[in-house]
């Protein structure tokens, strides 16, 4: 589209500030996202204010302006610089009024949000009450959001989860151990299933196979028992069942010849500095969020699908999760004899 018609859409849309803000847990690569919503902004004329602490910021009045040099030297930077939270006020049609009364007042026009599935089932909701137009970038490291094949923070994790599985592996070969390994991901074993994979682990427990099969059971039969005198076992937290450590207790109850460790990565994965596919993700999708708005889009995620920018609506993208391919969690166990 040309500058021109942009310019025609904006002007009809009567959009001249968007407002930016991150929500729920951090993701690596979130500032590289701000700084792209922010400086593609600018550089097509709109205003850009940055609200604190997500939607907090909108419910408690915490705007500022944002200037180009707002955004400077953090696309390395894991976290958010506009912090984040999760925001019971906005779940209450009180809170969410008082948020659309801040944001007006501040001359917001459009919002950008950048979050996980809370986040954006947020924002439509926001968004259908008051007719704001809001875009939202998939920002999580679970990569359980639907229409795009990653979400902005999912690759750097899946690196810090193989960087300290690769170390673990040492030491449970040395004393030739089981370890079980907790990841996040308490709906989706991408991180979970793909870890295993890069690590070379003997088996991925993931929340999709949850009602299926005894995971452990089958583990030990087929896998396990075998040749292996040690094994590291990748196990997506998993608040109804206890995640790794209620499997490794079943271990030592019911296969007491195992010696059976436990090691939780917890919020070690949402932090560090982006990897540079999360980055050039984040460039793209801010980018893309502020074409969408020129566009007239409203209600929508930017999704990449096959290397393509796409816009998701919302209701796709929420409660959408992917689904995990099965023919990798054969591929684990094939790999893993
Ligand atoms: O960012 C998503 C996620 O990491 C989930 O996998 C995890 O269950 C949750 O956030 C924990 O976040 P918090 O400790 O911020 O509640």
């Amino acid at each position: 589209m040309t500058g021109f018609v942009y310019l025609t859409v904006r002007a009809m849309a009567g959009i001249k500030n968007i407002g930016i803000l991150t929500s729920g847990g951090d993701a690596p690569g979130m500032n590289a996202a701000i700084r792209a919503v922010t400086r593609s902004a600018i550089y097509n004329k709109f205003g850009v204010k940055g609200i604190m602490r997500g939607y907090k910021g909108l419910v408690f009045n915490e705007i500022v302006d944002f200037k180009s040099q707002s955004v400077s030297n953090i696309i390395q930077l894991g976290g958010t610089i506009l912090k984040t939270a999760r925001c019971k006020e906005f779940t209450t049609p009180e809170g969410r009024k008082q948020a659309y009364d801040n944001m007006v007042a501040a001359g917001i026009d459009a919002l950008v949000v950048i979050g996980g599935d809370g986040s954006l089932t947020g924002a439509s909701i926001f968004a259908e009450e008051y007719n704001v137009p809001i875009v939202g970038l998939p920002g999580t490291i679970d990569n359980d959001l639907g229409g795009t094949d990653s979400t902005i923070g999912y690759d750097t994790a899946l690196n810090t989860i193989m960087d300290a599985v690769d170390k673990l592996r040492d030491t449970a070969s040395s004393h030739e151990r089981l370890f079980f390994v907790e990841v996040m991901g308490h709906t989706a074993g991408y991180l979970a299933l793909n870890s295993a994979l890069a690590t070379g682990s003997e088996a991925a427990i993931i929340p999709e196979m949850e009602t299926e099969v005894d995971q452990l059971a089958e583990l030990i039969n087929h896998g396990f028992r075998k040749s292996k005198n040690s094994a590291i076992v990748i196990v997506a937290e998993n608040p109804k069942t206890g995640g790794a450590t209620a499997l490794a207790e079943r271990v030592k109850k019911e296969f007491p010849q195992y010696d059976a460790r436990v090691t939780i990565l917890g919020h070690i994965q949402r932090g560090g500095s982006p990897t540079a596919y999360d980055r050039i993700l984040a460039s793209r999708m801010g980018e893309a969020a502020i074409e969408a708005i020129m566009e007239g889009q409203r209600n929508v995620m930017i999704g990449v699908q096959n290397g393509k920018t796409v816009y998701v609506p919302f209701t796709k993208a929420v409660k959408h999760n992917k689904g995990i391919d099965r023919s990798d969690l054969d591929l684990v166990k094939i790999l893993s004899i």
